[in-house]
């Protein structure tokens, strides 16, 4: 049997499916592994199955025991693993793609909604017993129906997004690298740079990985390009945006609301978004519902199987 190191807690279905197949070493206490910690560990493995909490920098990389041949990450997210340097050590890495799409664009929507509907606010108020009543002025909000949404990343999970913010009957505009065949743009308009998206984005949504190209795509200057009381959702990465820009704009009114699921420095984050009552904000809920995250442990378990028996993993990074 292979030995697997399994560097946090997963779902007990997952863990079932693992030990059943591997001779796997949990992590019952869910503690998070210094680089230290994992590379003493990962001494004797065949494998690991981490999560975006284990930074493979090219340095630890180069550490990990030649025993260790595949690194499964139980995410869609792959910029904690420095994917050349594993390439160079021959080292197959494997994520977790699609399986979470609906979950994400869920979740999408209701910082969305949160957002536009104050949801913060109107929460707020109920738990702490200061809602006096009907009042034709309280805690109006933004309406959504009809407006343009701009959607930056228009991968599997963007296009996701747009199916339900079309039920919503909102305008569906997208940045992408590519533009998309027109079965999947779906009626959407295709903008080639992000200036031009985010000059109609009445609402913006952010759904693109992190890479070079886009990390701080949303700084003071494309804050500037949003039309005045835009709402900006972020559910992929937190190191898109600039908090200090996008703070400034939230308290400026620029912004008039943010629908955030993810932070830079996660989960430290920068302490005046908490203070902002034109925020809605979720501790990194994207993927969070049983099924998906069976799914994703299930994704990674099979990249594993397939691995092992000398077959093609089915979601391959390297
Ligand atoms: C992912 O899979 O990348 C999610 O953001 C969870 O980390």
């Amino acid at each position: 049997m292979q030995k697997i190191l399994v560097t946090r807690k997963m779902p007990p279905a997952v863990e079932d499916r693992l030990a059943a197949s591997y001779d796997a070493t949990f992590n019952p206490s869910d503690e998070i592994m210094t680089t230290e910690q994992l590379l003493d560990r990962a001494d004797g493995m065949d494998g690991l199955l981490i999560c975006p909490s284990e930074p493979l920098s090219p340095e630890t990389i180069a550490k990990l025991p030649n025993s260790v041949k595949i690194v499964a990450t139980f995410s869609v997210g792959h910029e904690h693993v420095a994917l050349d340097a594993a390439r160079d050590k021959g080292l197959v890495v494997t994520n977790t793609p699609d399986v979470l799409n609906d979950a994400t664009a869920d979740i999408t929507m209701l910082c969305l909604l949160g957002a536009a509907r104050r949801a913060y606010e109107g929460e707020a108020m109920v738990r702490k017993d200061q809602w006096k009543g009907f009042r034709t002025t309280m805690l109006l909000g933004t309406h959504v129906s009809g407006k343009p949404l701009g959607i930056v990343g228009m991968g599997r999970i963007g296009q996701a997004v747009a199916r339900r913010a079309r039920g919503f009957d909102m305008k569906i505009h997208y940045f992408n690298r590519t533009r998309l065949t027109p079965d999947r743009e779906a009626g959407a308009t295709y903008h080639d740079d992000a200036q031009s998206l985010f000059s109609v984005s009445e609402f913006l949504s952010i759904n693109c990985p992190s890479t070079d190209e886009t990390r701080r795509l949303l700084n003071a200057e494309s804050i500037a390009w949003l039309p005045d009381g835009a709402i900006v959702v972020n559910t992929a990465r937190g190191d898109i945006v600039d908090d200090e820009a996008l703070i400034a704009a939230l308290k400026s009114g620029k912004i008039a609301a943010a629908g955030l699921d993810v932070y830079d420095g996660e989960p430290a984050l920068n302490p005046a978004y908490r203070g902002l009552e034109n925020t809605f904000l979720m501790p990194h809920l994207g993927s969070a519902t049983v099924e998906t995250r069976n799914a994703m442990g299930f994704c990674a378990c099979d990249n594993l199987d397939a691995f092992f028996t000398g077959k093609p993993c089915p979601t391959p990074l390297t």
